[in-house]
């Protein structure tokens, strides 16, 4: 957090000008508060382009521009041999592989962070390079302190009131996920949305709402109960714009820990 001093008030005359200041300070503030929360989870666009001259002049001999020139490593699209975490890769980078065939780099932190970053944008020198902690500890994350699994199933464990996110992995990526965390209303799909129902014979439903046609929606009820309801049998139905969820409590390392976590599940085992 940037730390500004005003210069002090000697002068009557000029009170009027820093008053009509205050306001300024406090939008000023405001945005950057807000880059600094999401600059935690990612890393920043200077560090990607300068991860980008270094990849092309240090790595890209082996590697190739995209990425994919060895087999089974296709960097851009974080397809590795053994790493996981950004830390995996910063070891990698810094210890070398294959006995040397890849040499070890002597970077400082902000290099590192830099080709890490671009690795994390998908190569795109604007995209956006969101942090991956360690998988195993998000997974810990996941079924304690984030309390995720009392609303999610995965792999055929856990409630249904909640999207399964057993292949999650798959079809989300990482700045999907993220935002889902910190900013769950911005990151709503509106199929999810949690509806309420009261129908003709007066039973109210409250459940989320998987998925909907002219004459008919369907609905998980809050009694984990997959239900088809005909609309011209209602007497009221609301969708809600709010989230059924907060942004989470856990802190941003966590947060790229259960990302990490998140993005192993790609389906295998998955049960309906
Ligand atoms: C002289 C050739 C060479 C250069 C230069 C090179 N690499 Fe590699 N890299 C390799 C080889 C070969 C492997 C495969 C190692 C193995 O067989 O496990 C590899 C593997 C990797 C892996 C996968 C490691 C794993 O176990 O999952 C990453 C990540 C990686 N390199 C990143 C980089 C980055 C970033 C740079 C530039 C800073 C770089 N490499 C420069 C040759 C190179
Ligand atoms: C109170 C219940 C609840 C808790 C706790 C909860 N979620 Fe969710 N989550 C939901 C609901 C409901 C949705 C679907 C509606 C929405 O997107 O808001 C959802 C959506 C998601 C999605 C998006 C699914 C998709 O198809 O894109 C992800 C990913 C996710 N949650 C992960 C998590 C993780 C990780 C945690 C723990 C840190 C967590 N959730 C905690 C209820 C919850």
């Amino acid at each position: 957090m940037p730390f500004f001093k005003l210069p002090v008030l000697n002068n009557g005359s000029n009170t009027f000008f820093y008053m009509a200041l205050i306001p300024l300070v406090f939008i000023f503030f405001g945005v950057n508060l807000q880059a600094q929360e999401l600059g935690d989870h990612q890393y920043t666009s200077e560090s990607i382009q300068l991860g980008l001259g270094i990849y092309n002049r240090e790595c890209a001999l082996c590697h190739g521009i995209q990425g994919d020139l060895i087999d089974n490593i296709d960097l851009r699209l974080g397809k590795f041999r053994s790493a996981a975490s950004d830390d995996n890769l910063r070891n990698v980078i810094l210890e070398g592989r294959a006995k040397g065939r890849m040499p070890a780099f002597n970077f400082n932190t902000r290099e590192l962070n830099g080709v890490i970053a671009y690795l994390r944008a998908g190569f795109d020198p604007n995209g956006m390079a969101v942090r991956i902690g360690d998988p195993s500890q998000g997974r810990i994350l996941f079924e304690g302190e984030g309390e995720c699994s009392s609303c999610h199933r995965v792999n055929g464990e856990g409630p249904r009131i909640a999207p399964d996110l057993s292949n999650i992995g798959k079809i989300r990526t990482a700045a999907n996920l993220q935002l889902n965390l910190i900013d769950p209303a911005a990151a709503m799909l509106p199929i999810n949305r949690p509806v309420r129902i009261v129908t003709l014979s007066e039973e109210t439903i409250v459940g989320r709402r998987l998925n909907e046609d002219t004459y008919t929606v369907q609905l998980i009820d809050s009694e984990e109960r997959l239900r088809s309801l005909v609309k011209a049998e209602l007497l009221s139905y609301d969708i809600s714009d709010s989230p059924s969820k907060a942004p989470t409590m856990l802190d941003s390392g966590e947060v790229a820990d259960v990302i990490a976590y998140l993005l192993t599940l790609v389906g295998e085992g998955g049960s309906p």
